[in-house]
């Protein structure tokens, strides 16, 4: 299998067509070699020649030429807009599953959905933002800040979307971390206000933030999606160092850039500078003037951008949609994509229902549940659990407490683009809000399945859900107090706003105190977007503390799994849980002068230093620490790390091997290998998730290098009384760094240091050698 454990690294499954790039450039030059130059441009132009509001942004057909159009949906986490459709856990809960072949089964059965409804393209993975603010509104739609689990994940992903034969979409390139102004507005007086700028040097650019994009291009992601945000003063959409030298030269990139929605702001210079087709284009008047399409004609003809550019672009587009065979029989848009998204945006009856009649939804959803389900208990992670609260034996007297955990009072599109950061009281939140929720098809809340759960073995529930009421005083009505209180209390986070502070919502906060003053035995569930304010944690009566993440639609199911212990709440965080906000680092920037032109300036001046990262450098202590998380059973590791180096290596990368897409093809060769051993000495089968952290020599690396950074991790399996062997290994990149004045990935000389443990705080092994001959 491709994810054998000695194989970590160079994973990458081939896309269902399993044409080579170079085949599929070909197709797409002949292609584009037949096409009139108003083909062209509709090629390149979303919505140009045929406006569709079926799929949430098209390219037309040209049926002269065979071509039905290609179908973009959102994205990441199921198909967004549709009906008969699964809602799949979310980027940041399968981050936390740390298991590579979870992500990977992930994203093919979402490529399948997205097949079957006929959408060629998912808008999705997503590794920007990766988290550099704790509160950013998108974060969860994402792997976290760590770029090397970030990386792992676009590559899994992106493989196995592709696997299926439909285009993955890897998305927002670059540092778009937060929503306030992350795109252009204009001010009530009329002045123009341009986006964030986000200003970021090339070092951490490279390090962090471009990082999981190398993984992602390195994978074959067919696409590429630039974002709404400036990064050092210019529109990501037109900004030639990211798309144009990063993008397309350094890492060899063959596929194509695509606007994210409204981010194109202009003509010849976005097209000259690298971007490769205007989204949503043409769509309709509501959607404001497009900048490709006729403008894009007269600059054709009037030579500001050449044909030459023109062809370049149009092939680009082209080549993933041969190379994953989309020619060949791709299944046809399902007749009930236009009305559900019509449904979802205007309600029934709305003027233009004329074009799009109400059909039944194809349903697409197969057996997609039990992966579902089974991600969901894979990405959960304990992070407490004293007085042997968990797993729950049959008792049966269990309190079901807390606003989540029931089925939300708002139906099944709870979720819009965000003008408001809090989301609805009731109900419980398996996704979170924006483009990147899925409508409900099914949904499976946690006060369902504990039910049913404790009724098969014949024993009784009590619930009080409201937060508030609990907080006033009425959790002194329950009788008797149940031997297991579950609480399940949420934070909700979208697009178009960051969440307004950490803490969990509707008085959840008091809700805990309140519980736990009556109940010993109280046991939290956090459905979230990832970072939360736990101030009542060390409370000594709140036995258990999970967090779930957005676990999509078997929610109910997978938590009762793990509550139960029929499997164990394997996850391990992929992110930091600061005490309070201020420990995290970097806040939501907010400029001094909103309404200015170019107010808003949002300064990286901590380089590479986040999460992890910042609380080493720092040395602050967390609450819970990144890749922290228990089990059912415990492990050990030992103290002898080997470290196997490649002999006669230099420097600088052998350019002489030659370039593919990901880069240079000897950045990605092996350069060591790192074993330990782990063992199982708790009484139960469990999984341990042994973590690889290193350390560059700090006096030949620039100042700004991390303490440490993750560079290998595994997802074990091992019965009571069972010891294995990890093998971790590490590329010429992974012990690189980004020499920005050279332009270069440099190996330092010197001795580095090999961490091994189970959580960034918990290093049981280490092992100090240099790389360098
Ligand atoms: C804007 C979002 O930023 C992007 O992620 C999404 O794919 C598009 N809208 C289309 O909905």
């Amino acid at each position: 299998s491709v994810f054998a454990a000695s194989e970590t690294v160079l994973l990458s499954a081939p896309p269902r067509g399993e044409t080579s790039w170079s085949e599929a450039i070909e197709k797409a030059s002949e292609f584009v070699s037949n096409l009139t130059l108003t083909e062209k441009i509709g090629v390149v132009s979303g919505g140009y020649l045929y406006p569709s509001l079926a799929c949430v942004g098209s390219i037309g057909p040209i049926s002269r030429l065979g071509f039905d159009g290609i179908c973009f949906s959102d994205g990441p986490a199921g198909v967004a807009r549709s009906d008969g459709v699964s809602v799949f856990p979310s980027g940041i809960t399968v981050a936390a599953t740390w298991d590579r072949e979870l992500i990977y089964r992930r994203a093919v059965a979402i490529g399948e959905e997205f097949r079957a409804k006929g959408a060629h393209v998912v808008l999705g993975p997503s590794t920007g933002p990766m988290g550099r603010h704790a509160r950013g509104g998108r974060n969860w739609e994402g792997f976290g800040p760590d770029p090397y689990l970030a990386g792992v994940s676009m590559n899994a992903s992106v493989s196995g979307i592709q696997s299926t034969g439909v285009q993955a979409c890897s998305k927002h390139l670059v540092a778009n971390e937060q929503e306030l102004q992350r795109t252009s507005s204009t001010a009530e007086d009329g002045t123009a206000i341009e986006a964030i700028s986000s200003n970021v040097d090339d070092r951490t650019l490279h390090e962090l933030y471009l990082w999981p994009f190398a993984d992602a291009v390195k994978a074959g992601t067919s696409t590429i999606m630039c974002a709404y945000n400036r990064v050092n003063g210019n529109y990501s959409c037109a900004n030639s160092d990211i798309l144009t030298t990063f993008l397309k030269e350094e890492l060899a990139f063959p596929g194509y850039v695509i606007s994210d929605w409204f981010a194109t702001h202009g003509t010849e210079n976005f097209a000259n500078e690298g971007l490769d087709i205007e989204m949503p284009g043409n769509v309709s008047t509501l959607a404001g003037p497009a900048y490709f399409g006729d403008r894009l004609l007269e600059a054709v003809n009037d030579g500001i951008v050449s044909e030459e550019r023109l062809d370049d672009m149009a092939k680009r587009v082209m080549s993933p949609y041969f190379r994953l065979g989309q020619d060949d029989s791709f299944p046809t848009v399902d007749p009930s994509s236009g009305p559900v998204f019509l449904t979802y945006q205007f309600g029934h009856g709305s003027p233009l229902s004329a074009y799009y009649p109400e059909v039944d939804a194809r349903d697409v959803r197969g057996e997609h549940a039990a992966i579902i389900r089974e991600i969901g208990a894979a990405g959960t992670v304990l992070l407490k659990n004293i007085n042997g609260a968990l797993p729950l034996t049959n008792s049966s007297n269990v309190g079901v407490f807390g606003n989540d955990a029931l089925y939300p009072t708002v139906g099944s599109v709870y979720f819009d683009i965000g003008g408001h950061s809090e989301g609805f009281e009731w109900g419980t939140y398996d996704i979170g809000g924006g483009s990147g929720t899925v409508r409900h098809t099914d949904l499976v809340t946690p006060l369902e399945a504990v039910q049913e759960k404790v009724k098969s073995f014949g024993g009784r529930v009590q619930i009080l859900l409201d937060n508030d009421k609990i907080t006033e005083g009425l959790f002194k009505t329950i009788y008797p107090v149940p031997e297991a209180c579950l609480l399940f209390l949420k934070a909700y986070a979208t697009e178009g706003v960051d969440r307004s502070s950490l803490d969990l919502e509707w008085n959840a906060t008091q809700a805990v105190e309140s519980t736990a003053a009556i109940c010993p035995n109280t046991i939290v569930t956090i459905h979230g977007p990832g970072v939360v304010h736990m101030p009542w944690a060390d409370n000594e009566n709140v036995t258990a503390i999970l967090a779930a993440h957005y676990p999509g639609e078997e929610t109910g199911n997978a938590i009762t799994d793990v509550l139960w212990g029929i499997v164990e709440p394997s996850g391990r965080l992929p992110y930091t849980i600061p005490k309070t906000l201020a420990d995290y680092g970097p806040d939501i920037v907010e400029s001094p002068e909103r309404n200015a032109t170019d107010g808003w300036q949002s300064n990286f001046d901590e380089g590479q230093l986040i999460d992890y990262r910042h609380f080493d450098a720092k040395d602050i202590e967390p609450l819970y620490e990144f890749g922290f998380g228990m089990s059912y059973t415990s492990f050990d590791m030992s103290d002898a790390l080997e470290v196997d180096v490649t002999a006669n290596l230099s420097a600088l990368v052998d350019e002489s091997q030659g370039i593919e897409p990901g880069g240079f093809i000897d950045l990605w060769t092996r350069v060591a290998r790192v074993a330990v051993e782990v063992s199982n000495i708790g009484s139960r089968t469990g999984h341990a998730v042994p973590q690889l952290y290193v350390a560059f020599p700090q006096d030949t690396t620039p100042e700004g290098t991390p303490v440490k950074v993750l560079r290998g991790f595994h997802k074990v399996s091992l019965d009571a009384g069972e010891s294995i062997a990890v093998q971790f290994e590490l590329t010429r990149r992974d012990v690189s760094f980004w020499d920005p004045s050279a332009k270069q990935w440099v190996v330092p000389e010197g001795a580095f240091t090999f961490m091994a443990g189970f959580s960034s705080r918990d290093l049981k092994s280490t092992f100090e050698t240099s790389i360098l001959a």
